[in-house]
């Protein structure tokens, strides 16, 4: 429940989680029903590719629109705190609580020099945050923002269905001026955080029904089909009676402390048809300023590479492509850079056929790309592009995995032991991400 990084750098938080834990567990108005996990669907917003899920909150309860987003410490949402009565259920957090001292934990991305109390004293002692900041535009709001608790209302599941509602009745969040919005598609009112701290989504639910740090994430491939975040342990049944969860390869998750609310994965090598590509190998770990490694974000559409990177990787592919395929390069559509006319590719049932790229790991085991996640179909100029962009010379992670790589693929976030489970493509197991069936079977 507790993550070991703050076990070992923050000995006194795992105090406050106990009391944080405590605090929402008898409260829980719920109490007579355990659900073993919960659901929330995840749809694609076509004009800016973020992925989106709803939160129902407050009472009398709304749906809350959001942008969800891996690395992000908490749910923020824009709203007027403590101006106007929003819900009978709304509670600023004080300045000095449990709950005030685990928010303003080491989450933010550029921690050092944060203020860790989160008194904000012009305003009745509200507790206040400053890691508060849109993951799109990297805009902080300079006052930070305010927290505050109110009820979440949420389906559990089986792991094949649907269930019975659930409510968390003091589920803690980050009120944000509106423009932070900025960024965001039309109609999201803020980012629901998966981050890797003791006040994200994952983390919050948990604690509040016990049940274990995890979450699985499955985005859709379809445009008009929902995926799918599951919170809490298997089964993962996305396809009636067989759980997905039997094609799990593991490997560590890593911890960046520049960012240690986003996920890393250690990459090792990129490897074509048994060959690693040439590429600066320290480019791959993290350095002491936090710099370098492999990043997991839904909030970037495509994988983004280093530039140098990114060139290896581009021109050994497009040579394998002409030589071994015989494949014919057309002019490229933004942000793409080599496209190849769709009419020269080979077949098979799944899709065009091209070599896989593999992201070898720390443990040896490898994400496979397969042609589904590498190739994006473009209709206008009847080709397929590479879904990979040039991140250029010093961004701050080394590789971005986006989400055009992660569509109809299973990822497992298990927070407790730092490791990801994780997929190739469903789509030859004849599996969607889509296939979830949102149907209840509460009867
Ligand atoms: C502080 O609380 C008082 C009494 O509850 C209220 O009248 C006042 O508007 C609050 N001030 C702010 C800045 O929220
Ligand atoms: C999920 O799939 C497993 C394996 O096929 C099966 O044993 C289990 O009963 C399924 N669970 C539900 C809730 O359908
Ligand atoms: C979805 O679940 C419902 C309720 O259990 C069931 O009746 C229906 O057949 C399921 N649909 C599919 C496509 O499996």
């Amino acid at each position: 429940m507790v993550s070991s990084y703050h076990h070992h750098h923050h000995h006194h938080l795992f105090t406050f989680s106990i009391l944080l834990i405590h605090f929402i567990s008898t409260t829980s108005s719920s109490a007579s029903f355990h659900p073993k996990a919960l659901v929330l669907p995840v749809s694609k917003d076509s004009s800016t590719l973020q992925y989106t899920t709803k939160l129902i909150q407050r009472t009398p309860l709304v749906t809350v629109p959001l942008t969800l987003d891996l690395g992000t410490p908490f749910l923020w949402l824009w709203i007027n705190c403590g101006k106007n009565i929003i819900s009978s259920t709304y509670h600023p957090v004080s300045c000095g609580s449990p709950q005030c001292t685990l928010a303003n934990a080491k989450i933010c991305k550029t921690c050092p020099s944060q203020p860790t109390t989160g008194c904000n004293n012009n305003n009745n002692n509200t507790c206040a945050t400053h890691s508060l900041y849109n993951p799109i535009t990297n805009i902080s709001p300079p006052l930070g923002g305010e927290l505050a608790t109110d009820v979440v209302q949420i389906h559990s599941t089986d792991g094949s269905n649907t269930g019975k509602t659930v409510t968390v009745p003091n589920y803690l969040f980050v009120c944000a001026p509106k423009s932070l919005l900025q960024g965001l598609p039309k109609g999201v009112s803020g980012i629901a955080g998966l981050g890797r701290t003791t006040v994200s989504l994952p983390s919050q639910f948990s604690s509040t029904f016990g049940f274990p740090h995890k979450f699985a994430l499955c985005l859709s491939s379809f445009p008009s089909e929902d995926g799918v975040v599951l919170f809490g342990d298997g089964p993962y049944n996305l396809s009636s009676g067989s759980d997905v969860t039997t094609l799990f390869s593991y490997n560590p998750l890593i911890r960046n402390p520049v960012r240690p609310s986003e996920y890393f994965i250690g990459v090792t090598a990129i490897r074509i048809l048994e060959k690693d590509l040439p590429l600066d190998k320290s480019l791959l770990s993290i350095n002491n300023k936090g710099n370098g490694g492999t990043l997991l974000s839904v909030i970037h559409p495509y994988t983004v590479m280093e530039t140098s990177i990114y060139k290896s990787f581009i021109t050994t592919f497009d040579t394998l492509l002409k030589k071994l395929y015989q494949l014919k390069r057309v002019t490229p559509v933004a942000p793409f850079e080599m496209c190849y006319d769709s009419g020269t590719f080979g077949y098979t049932k799944i899709g065009p056929f091209v070599p896989d790229i593999n992201l070898v790991l720390q443990n040896g085991v490898s994400w496979r790309i397969q042609a589904m996640n590498s190739l994006v179909r473009v209709q206008s100029i009847q080709a397929y592009c590479l879904g990979f962009v040039d991140g250029g010379r010093n961004p701050r992670a080394s590789i971005v995995i986006g989400a055009y790589q992660m569509e109809d693929v299973l990822l497992q976030f298990d927070l407790a032991k730092s490791s990801l489970g994780f997929t190739t493509s469903l789509v030859p197991d004849r599996i969607r991400c889509s296939n979830f069936n949102f149907t209840s079977n509460v009867v």
